[in-house]
């Protein structure tokens, strides 16, 4: 199912998150939006989120650029960007971090545009929010024609109701990379667009990657286009990370039941409807009252009654992969 991975030029580690819980306070209790997530992203990486809706991903995006929504707040845990804790920096400070050392687009680009400045304006402002420059407008210009804009020196002019979905996206993009980021965190970036300019998009993503070497975290529900783009994938669920491993091999040979589960959920032209298309029984759980063993317990096919009273850790299941299920761990037949 994995094609070909993006060539990325892949050097040292840049993004690295210890143990990082994000906690939201509500009603109903604490809910745990981010749960105790580790990981980390080489230089010039693509890395993959996949999980269902509510699992934690964008939050847990939020948190490396620090604009977790309040009253959710990063609780505890380590986020250090190239050996600098972001964590530690002041709010002025991470504004240098933001748009210029990492570069985000986010989920929703209607809300993340603004309708009543041009284009060009808001091109022009991330680059000089970071670098003063007199030609932050032609800066602009040729942003726009790199994410493919065409007739950039005139639709620089334009508002962002003029532009169509997927020429939104584009400027988003363009947003994004304007400061040559280390790292780019893309959530959900091509949603809500037809599979054409989905694929333009990836391309898109993807010379930027191979050209500027610049990482991209891409969180996507996406399976098939996660396992096109990114060379590592890392599985969320209710904002744990279950399973993480190289695409191909996670891809190929699911350790954990629950990124099985969504892998049999995916339409396969090779399987006839209806028997073809099932979906994941159950529902995820309440992310303020998560049980004390595996959060996927209710749901799993495979459970044991260890899993029920014991939070699974994460085992080793190969080079570079991991799996939070104690079907994982090494003696057990049924993995
Ligand atoms: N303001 C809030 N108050 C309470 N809970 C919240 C709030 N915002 C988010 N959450 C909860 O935090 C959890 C993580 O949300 P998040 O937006 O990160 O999920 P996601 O994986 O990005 O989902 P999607 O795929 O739908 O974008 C969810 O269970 C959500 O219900
Ligand atoms: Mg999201």
């Amino acid at each position: 199912m994995a094609g070909e991975p993006t060539m990325t030029k892949i050097q040292s580690q840049l993004l690295d998150i210890a143990d990082l819980h994000v906690e939201i306070p509500t009603a109903r209790g604490m809910v745990k939006a981010v749960d105790s997530v580790t990981l980390s992203v080489r230089a010039g990486e693509a890395v993959g989120i996949v999980g269902e809706s509510g699992s934690g991903k964008s939050m847990l995006a939020l948190s490396i650029m620090q604009l977790v929504p309040r009253p959710g707040r990063i609780a505890s845990g380590r986020i250090s960007l190239a050996g600098r804790d972001l964590l530690q920096l002041s709010e002025r400070e991470m504004r240098q971090v933001r748009g210029n050392e990492v570069g985000m687009i986010f989920q929703d680009p209607s809300t993340s545009l603004n309708p009543v400045l041009r284009v060009g304006r808001q091109v022009a402002e991330t680059i000089e929010a970071h670098h003063p420059a007199a030609d932050s407008w032609q800066q602009s210009v040729d942003m726009l024609r790199s994410v493919s804009i065409p007739d950039p020196q005139r639709r620089v002019r334009d508002y962002p109701h003029q532009y169509s979905g997927g020429m939104r996206q584009r400027v988003m993009i363009a947003i994004g990379m304007a400061n040559r980021p280390k790292l780019l965190i893309a959530d959900e970036p091509t949603t809500a667009l037809d599979v054409t300019v989905q694929a333009q998009i990836m391309d898109l993503l993807r010379s930027m990657n191979a050209e500027t070497g610049t990482a991209i975290l891409l969180i996507s529900h996406n399976i098939a286009l996660v396992s096109r783009f990114c060379s590592r994938v890392l599985v969320m669920y209710a904002g744990r990370i279950v399973e993480e491993g190289p695409t191909a091999e996670l891809f190929h040979q699911p350790k954990h039941p629950y990124t099985r589960a969504l892998l049999s959920a995916l339409p396969r032209i090779d399987r006839k409807l209806p028997q073809g298309l099932t979906t994941i029984g159950g529902r995820p759980p309440d992310l303020a009252r998560l049980p004390a063993g595996c959060a996927f317990f209710d749901r799993c096919q495979d459970r044991i009654e260890t899993c029920r009273t014991e939070r699974p850790p994460a085992f080793s299941v190969g080079p570079g992969r991991s799996a939070r299920c104690w079907l994982a761990d090494e003696g057990k037949p049924s993995c």
